[in-house]
């Protein structure tokens, strides 16, 4: 008889390499946790809530200092333990529907909401008028004049907004702003947009302006803001509130958000509030993948990384992905990496522009080994889906 086959000793582990990205934006400690997942082999989502919360602390105690007051964006991360904490912070929260509005009422009902909506549903109207009737919604931007019209005849006597594009004016070359722009209306319509808010009674009074999510600068929103200041001023409009939306970049140390508020605040006049609402900004650098290599493959012009998840269901909208550096698959060779989900889709694989580090004398991922991406952003959680049977990864938030 062949004893071999009989041979019941427990399989031996198997081995594997856990791939991290060397940047040094993790903490030593979650660094430490993640690590240890991967050699578990314990893959999904891990959320390191003290990064987040230290995002939140530097970032509050930076507004504080310029007057500035800064609100959530609902739809960059809908997870009730990352709005319960931004509420404990202080935040409240942009919201523009009613699951929205649902998520930062379980959050918080002290949280001071504002609503910018492209439009709502008719079934929405009614329930989210009557909340800001109740002041459960504090500020209110009209994408239109109809729906302006809309607010102040169901609210008559309130104060309210409008939300505004820069469409129309003289930007600077090469400034990025994002004209034309499909969302709110243009400066030059305020006076009509005032005047129907005046027919019912209401004070248009609140102005917002998305400044730009991709892309945007300190000069772009000082442009932003002065138009709008200048533009209320011209139509006899007492501006309460200029709230100039998302898309805040800046890094976040009191240094560079020093600059970023100060600035902004200085073209905006002291009696106005001035607001920001970023959404992506909150968990940058405070979420890994932990996922494992599949396969890896050459072709002619790349050498492919197949991993177990679906880039474009899984990773939407979560740019400068921190990857780890990899070694040459073959010494001297120059075809870049290219990392690719599993799913049958061609091009379910990360933007040309997310180059994969490399370095000669780094490892080369093996198929079953594990690779942590960093940087994974809250928009990829809330447009993860499970096309192709990829199923979405479990998250875990931790405090570590
Ligand atoms: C009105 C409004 N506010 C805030 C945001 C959040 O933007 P970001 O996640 O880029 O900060 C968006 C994003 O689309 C938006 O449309």
């Amino acid at each position: 008889m062949d004893t071999d086959l009989l041979n019941t000793a427990a399989p031996a582990p198997i081995r594997h390499a856990v791939h991290l990205p060397d940047d040094d934006r993790m903490s030593p400690e979650f660094r430490a946790v993640v690590r240890r997942r991967g050699e578990e082999a314990a893959l999904g989502l891990v959320a390191d809530l003290d990064a987040l919360d230290r995002r939140y602390s530097t970032t509050v105690a930076a507004a504080a200092r310029h007057d500035v007051r800064l609100l959530c964006a609902v739809k960059a991360s809908t997870h009730p333990e990352v709005l319960r904490r931004a509420a404990e912070f202080g935040l409240g929260f942009d919201i523009a529907n009613e699951p929205e509005f649902e998520a930062a009422r379980g959050a918080s009902t002290r949280a001071r909401l504002s609503l910018t909506s492209p439009a709502l549903p008719r079934r929405e109207q009614a329930p989210l008028f009557a909340a800001f009737a109740r002041g459960e919604i504090h500020r209110w931007h009209c994408d239109s004049l109809a729906q302006l019209e809309e607010l102040a005849s169901a609210c008559p006597g309130s104060t309210v907004g409008v939300r505004v594009c820069l469409d129309g004016l003289d930007v600077p070359e090469g400034m990025p702003l994002f004209t034309p722009s499909r969302f709110g209306i243009r400066l030059d319509q305020l006076p009509l947009a005032r005047d129907i808010a005046a027919r019912h009674g209401c004070a248009l009074r609140w102005i917002h302006a998305h400044n730009g999510s991709e892309e945007n600068d300190i000069a772009s929103y000082v442009f932003a803001a002065e138009a709008i200041v200048a533009a209320a001023r011209a139509h006899e409009i007492d501006l309460e509130a200029v709230d100039l939306g998302g898309g805040l970049l800046a890094e976040a140390t009191p240094e560079a958000l020093d600059e970023f508020f100060g600035a902004v605040r200085a073209a905006v006049p002291a009696e106005t509030e001035l607001v920001f609402e970023p959404g992506r900004y909150w968990l940058i650098d405070c979420m890994t993948l932990i996922t494992q290599v599949l396969d890896v493959k050459e072709t002619p012009d790349r050498v492919l990384l197949v991993l177990d998840l679906g880039l474009m269901s899984h990773l939407q909208w979560a740019d400068h992905i921190r990857i780890p550096t990899l070694g040459l698959l073959v010494p001297d060779d120059s075809r870049p990496w290219r990392l690719c989900g599993r799913s049958c889709f061609e091009e379910d694989m990360l933007d040309e522009w997310e180059k994969v580090p490399v370095a000669a004398d780094a490892p080369v991922p093996r198929r079953g080994d594990v690779i942590a991406l960093g940087n994974i952003s809250g928009y990829a959680i809330e447009l993860s889906c499970d096309f192709n049977g990829v199923r979405r990864p479990t998250l875990e938030l931790l405090g570590v």
